[in-house]
Parts: C-alpha cells; structure tokens; sequence
C-alpha cells in the first residue's frame, strides 16, 4: 500500500437540497427514510438483505441463509436460494407490461428501434435456444464481443437464461487483449459481429476475433456466433462461424430458464489492476441482481414512467448493471446509443433526450467535460424538461463541471447522484439518494443502506472526520465481488490485505471525510489510472510498450489532464540511441500505434518522453514520484541526491 494519509484538498461549502416536491415522491423519502434502513442494516444485518431479497427477486427455491462467512473472504450470499437472473428481467413482466417499451436504442446514424419486453423475451429466448444446440451448458463460459445493439444485451441475457457465464469484451480492446481474455476464460462459444458504427466510422469487430484466433491456443471455442450489422464483407470460416440470423432461425421462441444456486457466476469482467495481467472479477447471480435492482429504485428512484438512459458501453461494469440487468429488472424503459456523444454534432447527448424524453440521465464526468468544452451553451437549444434526475460514474467530478451539469443541464431541478462503485463492488455503494441527501458538489455524500464504508489509516485505524485515507468496507454485500477467474489468492490478497487483518474490502482509493460525514473520493492509491473514466494498470501499459522491439525499458505514470481526468505518461528508454526532433516524433507515434494494438486505443499514451535511462535511486528502484513531477511539468524540488544519474532530468523533460 503506498502514501500515508492523504489531506483532503477540495474545500467545497456549497449545499444544494432537494425540493419539498422531489422529497415527496422520492421512493425513498427524507433523511428519516434513509436512517431508517441504515438503521436496520446496522441493527440485524443479515435480516435486512434477507428482507431486501425476498422483496426484490423472484426465487425458485426461497434461500434459508443470508450470509455465510465461514470461508472469509469468499462469502457467499443466499446460497441456497435457486434462482435465474433472465428470467427475473423478462418472465417477471410478461404478464404484467408485456408491450411496454424495454429497449429504445438509437443507431449511430439516428435510426431508432424499439423492443417490447414480451419481444425482447422471445429474442433471447431463441438465442438461448441456439447456444443449447451448440452444446452450450451451464457454467460454460460465453466471450462476447459485440457493439452497442439490443444484440449484446439479448446475447447476455441468452446465457444468463441457461446459466451460460458471459464475459463482454468491450469492443474498443485490441485482437491480443481479446486473445488474452477468451484464454483466460476458457470460452467456449464467442458471440460477435461484423463491425461497429461509432461516429459515422465501421470499426471491424469479426476480423478482430480471426485475429485473436490466429494468435493460437483458442480450440476450445467451437462456435463464433457473427450478428451481421454493418454488412461488411467478413470471412466466415465452416463449420466454426456462424451468422446470428441463421443459427436462430427455426430455434423456439420460449425456452425454460436453468435455474442456478445464487452464487452461480452470472458474469466475469475484466478490469485492469495494479499488475501487468487483468483480471477476470467473477459475480455471482443472486446478490448482484439483488443491487441492481435496490440501486435503481433508491438511487435512480426508478418509478414506471421513467425513460432511463445510462451511456456507457456494455463492455464495462456499469453497462452491466444500469442497462443489461438492473433496468429491465425493474422493468424500466431504456435508450441504449451506438454512437459517440460528438456525432454527428456535440448535441447529440442532448437531443436523444428531447427526443426520447428521457427522464434519468447517467454519465461519465469525461463526457460532461467534453461537452462543456465542445459547446457550453448547446443544451440550451434542446428541450431537457423531461429530465428529473442526473448521474455521474467513473471518477471524480470537479465541482465546476458538477456546476454545469447541474445549472445547464439539469436547469437546478435534478439532483444529481454522483456515483461512487467499481467494477468489483457490482453496484453503487456511496451515493445520494436524490431524495434524501443536500448533495454537495464534488462528493458521492454517504454510504446506501446496508454499506460500511469507512476511511482508514495503514493499520486499519479510522481517521477522524475532515481527514483524508484508505477508502474499506467493513462488512461484505450482495453484490461484491466472488473471486478473481482463477486466481482466488489473488483475490485474497489483493481486496482483504493482511494490512487490515484480512478483515476490511480495499477498494484502492483514496477518500477524505467531511464533518458532515460526506465522503469525496480522491483517485487510486496503488498504479491505476482513470483515463476517462477508465481503469488501465501503469504495468499494463508498461508491459505492452517492453514488447516493442525498440524499447528497453519504459515507466508509465499518470498526470492530471482536463479533460480525461488523467492522462497517460510513458518514460522510455530504447535500445538504440535516445530519438530527438522527429526521429523522436515519429518513433512516439509508432509506439502509441502499437499501444493502440496490443491493448486498444484508450491505452495510447499522451505523452512519451525519452531518455538514456529512467531516473533510479542508486539502488535501482524507479523513482516513480521523481516521474509524476515531470510529467506534470512541476519544478523538481524533492530530493534527488539518491538519483544515480542526475543528468537524465534535463532529457526527459522533453514530450517527444
Ligand atoms: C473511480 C466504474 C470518484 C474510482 C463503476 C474507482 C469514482 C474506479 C467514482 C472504479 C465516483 C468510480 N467518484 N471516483 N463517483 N466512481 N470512481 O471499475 O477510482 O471502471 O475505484 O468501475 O473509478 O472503476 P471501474
């Protein structure tokens, strides 16, 4: 664990309370409501998660036992309860809202298509029926490579139905990271596309997979399952490819739900760690749908006619839970876009809610701030009445961007709930609830019901209010991580740190604590970075830039960027002499090409800086805070009396 305590930085006064009239019709209504449930979570823990299973999910064998600890880390949560995580998002509304819209999703080229839950329930049910004919059984595990369509979540929910465990990859990752991923998942059927639309441009997706393929070792996937989209010509290889529309065709349109133990992994969703490797974080079926649901009602006061839209991409967690499981759970309609928030002009954001009247809108900070910066003025053009409530998710918000959202967008009417969680958590854990809490710009205020969060020194000592440190959850939930693919020590290890005793969830970020009680999350305490709302390892990237032939070693820190939150800053040394000009130029552009290739462009860094060498105390260690100063471009005032050759600063100082 680095760092000691961190002093909390931000000083932000500002309180923004919610109207009489939002409190009222809030699900959960008032301070009262919300100390209430605190309060029985606090007071019967396991009584109040087995209540709050119960009323949520529909059980085909009721569970007896809410927690079992006995083998800590790995709990287990109602793990005698059977239950199917499709059949609670499809089956639970046929009678009741069979034609209610499930689905709005909006091409890249503005075409609209709607789904109706009792349609939606058909088309997975076939699909399902498909995967069982290619031999498809239960915990199997599904790689899906796939863009933003109704396809994706019917792919999903296709595997969740027989209890198929689906890994997405999102479709912006590389042919090698795919390679990486099938293998350590062990897929046995791939599910992907021709290509994807983003921003007027195809992106090939199908080719990726041949790609991957050819890089070996992925015998076992009998069957890659292609949904035409773009209708660019792909190479179909027999007997092993096959088109979505043909191996459908004929299938059922009903098929029995398998019915798994709650701890059945529903999922597995790779995320970048401090390591070199990422790794497969495995949910499990019961507790994570349980979340997703309670998530959507007390943080997004789900009501039946609301349109929810949440932007990310299904290929992260948050595309998991606020569009494939936790809306249809509710039986919310959702707009699902394949485009960029650029495309085909800066508006676009905002004109898919005047047009589709959404009503909850849920996004990154990156993309706020790219729309500030792309036209502070533009949502004035657009009718945003329909909005009730906003969210963020992915990294911290800067209070002027929260500002914008709030007065621009939001016309000082919405609350906004600024969402702390992570891939791991598998829902919200720190949030407002918009009819509760004062929000205060910048913080993610307290912890949802249930939730014991807590902020701690290195040996485990809660630091006073106003203080600054390690961000834990003290007791388990629902929704938490299993185990890591294959690697349980590493799960161990890495979230129950014998630093706390093995007793306390390290999320890996820094928090401070106001004297309210709010918590205002600060960034990562060990070698992640957030590129826009994204996770990357600094190993990571360091291990892709080693596989160049040209380079002998190579650092990668992060530093702050305005638009991205953080941006990524490679060090590097060659095995031939150190570039200047534009051999120095063009070399930093071949590198971030191969970046690009061997993890996916989100990855590219932003700045690449040569030396003769990386800066090493005498004992060969990088001096990796030495890097974040320069990266900065902060004078060096630390120490460097331990640094063996001083004389590399003045080189590295230069963004090639
Ligand atoms: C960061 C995304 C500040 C944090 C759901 C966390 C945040 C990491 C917030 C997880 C927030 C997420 N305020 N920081 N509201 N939400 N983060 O796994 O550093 O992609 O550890 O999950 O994003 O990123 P992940």
């Amino acid at each position: 664990m680095t760092s000691a305590t961190i002093e909390s930085v931000l000083q932000e006064d500002r309180l923004f309370e919610p109207s009489p009239e939002f409190v009222k019709q809030a699900n959960v209504s008032g301070m009262a409501a919300y100390q209430a449930l605190c309060d029985e979570a606090e007071r019967d823990f396991e009584g109040f998660w087995g209540r709050m299973a119960r009323e949520q999910l529909l059980w085909h064998r009721p569970f007896a036992k809410v927690l079992n600890e006995s083998n800590a880390p790995f709990f287990k949560w109602f793990e005698d309860g059977e239950i199917n995580a499709s059949y609670n998002c499809l089956e639970r509304h046929l009678k009741t809202q069979p034609e209610k819209t499930a689905i709005i999703f909006e091409a890249d080229d503005g075409k609209v298509t709607r789904i109706s839950y009792r349609q939606l329930y058909h088309k997975v049910c076939q699909l399902a029926n498909a995967l069982k004919a290619h031999g498809v059984k239960k915990g199997d595990r599904v790689l899906i490579y796939m863009p933003m369509s109704i396809e994706v979540v019917t792919a999903m929910q296709a595997c969740a139905r027989i209890g198929a465990t689906h890994s997405v990859v999102f479709g912006g990752f590389s042919a090698k990271s795919l390679h990486e991923r099938i293998l350590d998942a062990g897929a046995t059927e791939v599910i992907t596309a021709d290509g994807q639309l983003r921003g007027g441009r195809e992106i090939p997706l199908k080719a990726a997979v041949d790609e991957a393929f050819a890089m070996g070792g992925c015998e076992g996937v009998k069957n890659v399952i292609v949904y035409r989209r773009t209708g660019s010509k792909v190479e179909m290889r027999a007997p092993r490819d096959k088109w979505w529309h043909e191996v459908v065709q004929g299938q059922s349109d009903t098929c029995e739900p398998t019915w798994v133990g709650a701890e059945h992994p529903l999922f597995i969703l790779y995320t970048s760690g401090s390591t070199g490797k990422p790794k497969g974080v495995q949910h499990s079926t019961g507790g994570y749908l349980l979340q997703a649901m309670l998530t959507m009602r007390w943080v997004f006061d789900h009501k039946p006619t609301d349109v929810f839209w949440c932007t990310a991409d299904v290929g992260w967690v948050t595309g998991h839970t606020y569009i494939t499981y936790g809306p249809l759970a509710v039986g919310a309609t959702e707009v699902m876009f394949e485009g960029v928030p650029t495309y085909p002009n800066a508006g676009r954001f905002w004109k898919i809610i005047q047009d589709h009247k959404v009503s909850v809108f849920y996004t990154a900070p990156t993309a706020i701030r790219s729309l500030i910066k792309a036209g502070p003025d533009l949502p004035k053009k657009y009718d945003l009445s329909s909005l009730r409530i906003l969210g963020t998710v992915g990294e911290p918000i800067n209070p002027e961007a929260w500002m914008w959202y709030y007065k621009t967008v939001g016309k000082e009417r919405c609350p906004i709930v600024d969402t702390w969680w992570q891939t791991e958590t598998g829902s919200q854990l720190i949030s407002p609830l918009p009819g509760v809490h004062a929000l205060k710009p910048g913080s993610c205020t307290q912890p949802l019901p249930g939730i014991m969060a807590a902020i701690v020194d290195e040996t485990g000592q809660e630091v006073p209010k106003g203080k600054g440190g390690i961000l834990v959850i003290k007791r388990p939930w629902p929704a938490m991580i299993r185990t890591i693919w294959g690697d349980p020590q590493r799960f161990k290890n890495g979230y129950y740190p014998q630093d706390f005793k093995g007793k306390y969830y390290l999320a890996g970020d820094g928090a401070s604590r106001d004297q309210n009680g709010y918590f205002t999350i600060m960034g990562r305490i060990d070698d992640v970075l957030n590129v826009a709302g994204h996770r990357l390892g600094t190993m990571e990237i360091e291990s892709a830039l080693v596989a160049n032939p040209l380079v002998a070693e190579a650092a990668v820190v992060g530093r702050p960027d305005e638009m991205t939150g953080e941006a990524i800053c490679a060090f590097v040394v060659l095995k031939q002499a150190r570039p200047a000009g534009d051999a120095a130029h063009k070399i930093a552009g071949d590198l971030r090409e191969w970046v690009g290739k061997e993890i996916g462009p989100i990855a590219k860094p932003k700045d690449i800086r040569f030396g003769d060498n990386l800066p090493k105390t005498r004992s060969g260690k990088i001096m990796r805070r030495l890097l974040r100063s320069i990266a900065k471009g902060e004078e060096i005032t630390q120490d460097v009396s331990t640094l063996e050759n001083p004389a590399i600063l003045e080189q590295i100082k230069q963004v090639a």
